[in-house]
């Protein structure tokens, strides 16, 4: 299987890793100083699968020109400001092109995907847990992995045999993944999950100077901070017809957060998962809080902003969800 990653910078590059390392021939898309230093010293992958240099059958390029052949599948990895211009630039691969998809954390991206080809056929969905990051060029490390990390599916349900090859790719480069018949549920319940994490963890912890996820649960008045955004974010996900499914369980909270009614007994569980984080020695955060510390844009537009657009197209009030996005917005409007 051929396989090109456009704008490969952490994630996009922990998968090129995982699926070079699996035998796939990968060719990754990346910044100039991320191409260079592969192409020099080949791609180092470090974190929860090891450590890894990966040289064959990997290819870095810094310009869509000069990555050779045909590809099954284009995967889009950059974030979602970068859209735009990232397949602008990627023209000239259109027609090499079998199948696109995204891992990036928003509802929108297979139709920006469909539209770049002119044909949604083109075009399966694809949502994912599992985490990376770029320690310097030329070096990604992957922090995070579940047993069912990553699920695709064809936007209209069927199974087909695409949707199961890149499955079982996934899964022989040790990547749980799941083909599915239900992959717009899967994305709405993610942007669900982490619209609720990245809204709480902005508007919480970002005038902190050196704060953790943990820090804020296991404060009282933050882990209700916690459930108050996460269940607005539930509300809306809930009155299109969804029920939660924790589908990555176990970081998933969902059906948890939904199931206990009493508000309060909701803030002590939020409470306890803050205090087992804290006594793991867990130091992370959300990807939009890591944004903000090191003064990047957010997407906040992409994760926070199309729930609070479903709420009010669904008549659900989201006060407290919406609050946050003023918040991590205005924030937002002086990073770079
Ligand atoms: N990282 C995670 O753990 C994780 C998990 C689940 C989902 N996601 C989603 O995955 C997406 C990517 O996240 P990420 O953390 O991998 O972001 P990232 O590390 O910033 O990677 C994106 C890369 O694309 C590059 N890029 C931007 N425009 C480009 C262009 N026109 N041509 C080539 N390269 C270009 C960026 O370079 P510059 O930085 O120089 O712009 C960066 O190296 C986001 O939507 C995120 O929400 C991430």
């Amino acid at each position: 299987m051929r396989v090109c990653i456009l704008g490969a910078g952490g994630l996009g590059s922990v998968f090129g890793a995982a699926l070079a390392l699996a035998g796939e021939e990968v060719t990754l898309i990346a910044r100039p100083a991320h191409a260079d230093a592969i192409r020099k010293n080949g791609l180092k992958l470090t974190g929860i699968r090891g450590e890894h240099i990966i040289r064959e059958p990997l290819t870095a390029v810094a310009d869509p020109k000069d990555a050779q052949g045909e590809f099954d599948y284009l995967i889009l990895g950059v974030k979602g400001k970068d859209t735009d211009a990232a397949l602008k630039g990627a023209d000239c691969l259109r027609d090499r092109i079998k199948t696109a998809l995204s891992f990036q954390n928003n509802v929108v991206k297979e139709d920006i995907l469909a539209r770049w080809l002119g044909d949604p056929k083109r075009v399966i969905g694809f949502s994912t847990i599992e985490a990376g990051h770029m320690v310097e060029p030329g070096h990604v490390h992957n922090g995070l992995t579940i047993p069912t990390t990553n699920y695709v599916g064809e936007m209209d349900g069927t199974l087909t045999p695409r949707v199961e090859a890149l499955a079982d790719a996934f899964n022989r480069a040790g990547m749980g993944t799941k083909a599915v018949t239900n992959i717009k549920q899967v994305l709405w319940e993610k942007l669900t999950q982490i619209c609720g994490a990245a809204a709480w963890s902005v508007s919480c912890l970002a005038g902190g100077k050196d704060l953790y996820y943990p820090d804020g649960l296991v404060v009282r008045e933050g882990a209700a901070h916690y459930v108050q955004v996460s269940r607005d974010a539930l509300a809306v996900y809930k009155a299109m017809g969804y029920a939660p499914q924790n589908f990555y369980a176990p970081v998933s909270k969902l059906k948890e957060l939904d199931a206990v009614e009493d508000f309060e007994a909701a803030v002590d569980m939020m409470m306890e998962l803050g205090r087992g984080m804290q006594a793991q020695g867990y130091r992370g955060t959300t990807s939009m809080h890591e944004d903000v510390r090191r003064g990047k844009k957010t997407e906040v537009d992409w994760i926070i902003k199309p729930l609070i657009d479903k709420g009010l197209e669904l008549g659900v009030p989201v006060p407290t969800l919406t609050a946050a996005y003023r918040i991590i917005k205005t924030l937002d409007n002086y990073l770079s």
